[in-house]
């Protein structure tokens, strides 16, 4: 098969190196060109993935290189104007890292200008492509467990925006992405940390309502159980674990189980890239597409807004900026 698919890669840090590995591994794309403002780290990426046109200037790159795909592998005050400037080059798709923005109005202008510019946006939520959480949505859209009514996650490390935006992304995608009306939360700041150059908090916790009155809890920070994405799904007529402590990446029990747990067979996995490229050629939305980020980042800030305002936040949220920021410049934290 060709691989007519031309790729580039703005930021050579940490996670670049698994977004390089799903272009190196998929049939469709080479990586074309890559971009980093750190001339060392730029040199060894390309000599690691045999990439020579390298630059330190991505809009350069993006001027003098006729790219199909693009990677934004950033640090998440990057993503808006990376994502909004590749955007009007004439790329295909966008893969840009999570969290999807610094704060709401960044995340609507990174979707208005993929719209705009007829460029598919997927937001690196890559957990969704983990075969487990895959098919738990599965089998909640078929029905296995009955009715929602609780779905509850747990992301014991890390802040909302860094780790616990994984755990939130899987509870909508199980949920089958349906809307939220409200969010009531609260977090706990301790000292100032930051993370990835943003304010970050130590504890954190959400309650929010789907629109069809399903309900959700989100704890995250270091005083909850260890490991990530650990998501328990309870309906009428059954339940769902994931990444339970201690137990296997899935199990689940029903009627047809008798009632005692059982592991599912797992289906075989693709990568974010592929589903971009597929996304592309089907004229259909990621798995990840902006639009969930978008929902993703909405429910995280929620949670601060609520916190600030010290009551329930409807969504859709008004507030454009991060409600952290605000309350840490407002010293409310
Ligand atoms: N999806 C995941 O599971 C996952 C895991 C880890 C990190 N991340 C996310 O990936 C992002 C990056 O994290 P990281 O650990 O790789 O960070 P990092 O600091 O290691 O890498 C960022 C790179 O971007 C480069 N850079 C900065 N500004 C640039 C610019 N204008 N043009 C080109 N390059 C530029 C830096 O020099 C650096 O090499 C963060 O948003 C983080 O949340 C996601």
């Amino acid at each position: 098969m060709d691989k007519n698919y031309k790729v580039a890669i703005i930021g050579c840090g940490g996670i670049s190196h698994m977004h390089a590995g799903w272009y190196v591994n998929e049939p469709r794309a080479t990586i074309t060109a890559i971009a980093d403002i750190d001339e060392e780290r730029l040199k060894a990426y390309g000599e690691r993935y045999e990439v020579e046109k390298q630059y330190t200037d991505f809009i350069e790159m993006l001027q003098t290189e006729d790219i199909d795909l693009v990677s934004v592998c950033t640090r998440p005050k990057h993503h808006a104007p990376l994502v909004i400037e590749a955007a009007k080059h004439g790329v295909k798709g966008i893969l840009s890292e999570k969290p999807m923005a610094e704060n709401l109005g960044q995340a609507k202008a990174m979707l208005e200008s993929c719209s705009q510019h007829g460029v598919k946006l997927a937001i690196d939520h890559q957990v969704r492509f983990s075969s487990p959480y895959q098919h738990a949505q599965e089998m909640i859209a078929d029905g296995a467990i009955g009715d929602i009514f609780r779905i509850h996650g747990i992301c014991g490390g890390g802040d909302l925006k860094d780790n616990a935006t994984h755990t939130v992304d899987l509870m909508l995608y199980l949920y089958g992405d349906r809307p939220v009306s409200w969010v009531i939360g609260q977090i706990e700041r301790i000292g100032t940390p930051t993370k990835y150059d943003l304010h970050s908090e130590d504890f954190a916790i959400g309650y929010f309502k789907f629109e069809d009155n399903a309900r959700g809890i989100i704890e995250s920070g270091n005083d909850t159980a260890p490991g990530y994405h650990h998501i328990y799904c309870y309906g009428t007529e059954g339940e769902i674990e994931l990444a339970a402590p201690g137990g296997p990446g899935i199990r689940y029990r029903n009627q047809e189980t008798g009632g005692e747990w059982a592991t599912p067979e797992l289906p075989s996995e693709i990568t974010p890239v592929r589903d971009l490229i597929n996304a592309i050629e089907e004229d259909r939305e990621h798995r990840s597409s902006g639009h969930c980020g978008y929902a993703t980042l909405e429910l995280l800030m929620a949670i601060y807004e609520s916190s600030r305002k010290r009551q329930r936040v409807r969504l859709p949220m008004e507030e454009m900026e991060s409600p952290l920021t605000l309350m840490i410049e407002d010293g409310w934290v």
